[in-house]
């Protein structure tokens, strides 16, 4: 199986880069399942529905989610119906609307798509370990089959969940830090892996946002609102992973990006 993941779509840029380069990427690339992180893809921050559902027109068969994922409101109004929409799995149980799994059909193959979030440096979570742990047995009961989206700021930690579920998922890909890492690797006993896939939205920002406020916020020390950056040249972060259709095992994995560095090719 391969799949096909493209990193944190940040708002109007990033939703345009997804119209125009996921249609192109799937041509590319081929792959079976296509996954894109939209936990920043209304104006920054959080999802609405009518963005939801034009990412998956664009080609997204299921889209993932982070610490972003409640910052507009309407995600209430809408996660519960989502059936392609995946919340971090790590959150209380009793009280968080929608699903941290969700499971896609291809052919005969089944995969399980987790989005799991991280503890150190972001707000506190359920132990995101001890969740994989109960999740990853679940699934495994359906297929062997697994990719994980682990949202989080730190490498350590990161690091640390691929190494504990080696051998047990076919992937764990970071998000969140919005830039791409340049470790992707699979893991001795069949996990690729990758610390961060990166962002799809403006390239001339920090981490997506206009640069003077960030900068003015460094320099004062002082709170600064900070806005999305709605024009300029653009950036498409994504990683491709080949799975075994028996073991769920992956076989190779390859990151990249598309920016005016590194233009698309055919
Ligand atoms: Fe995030």
């Amino acid at each position: 199986m391969r799949l096909l993941f493209v990193g944190d779509v940040v708002g109007s840029m990033g939703r345009d880069a997804i119209s125009t380069y996921l249609p192109k990427l799937k041509k590319k690339y081929r792959p079976q399942v296509t996954i894109v992180n939209g936990e920043n893809a209304a104006g920054g921050r959080g999802i609405t529905e009518k963005i939801y559902k034009k990412i998956l027109q664009d080609g997204a068969d299921v889209v993932t989610l982070g610490n972003h994922a409640w910052d507009n409101r309407e995600i209430f109004e809408f996660i519960s119906d989502a059936k392609k929409l995946v919340r971090p799995a790590n959150f209380p149980e009793k009280t968080t609307p929608g699903q941290g799994i969700v499971y896609v059909k291809v052919n005969a193959i089944e995969l399980a798509v987790i989005n799991l979030q991280a503890r150190v440096f972001m707000v506190a979570v359920d132990d995101p370990f001890e969740v994989i742990d109960r999740l990853v047995e679940e699934a495994s009961q359906r297929t062997p089959h697994i990719f994980i989206d682990f949202h989080g700021e730190a490498t350590s930690e990161k690091q640390a969940l691929a190494w504990f579920l080696d051998g047990r998922v076919s992937a764990v890909v970071g998000t969140h830090t919005h830039v791409q890492t340049n470790d992707a690797r699979i893991l001795p006993k069949g996990t690729a892996y990758l610390t961060d896939v990166g962002m799809t939205g403006p390239y001339d920002g920090i981490l997506g946002m206009e640069k003077s406020a960030v900068i003015d916020k460094f320099r004062t020390a002082l709170p600064h609102r900070f806005e999305v950056v709605s024009e300029g040249r653009e950036i498409i972060s994504y990683c491709v992973i080949d799975t075994d259709d028996k073991t769920g095992h992956a076989k190779k994995i390859e990151a990249g990006v598309i920016n005016a560095d590194h233009p698309f090719r055919d």
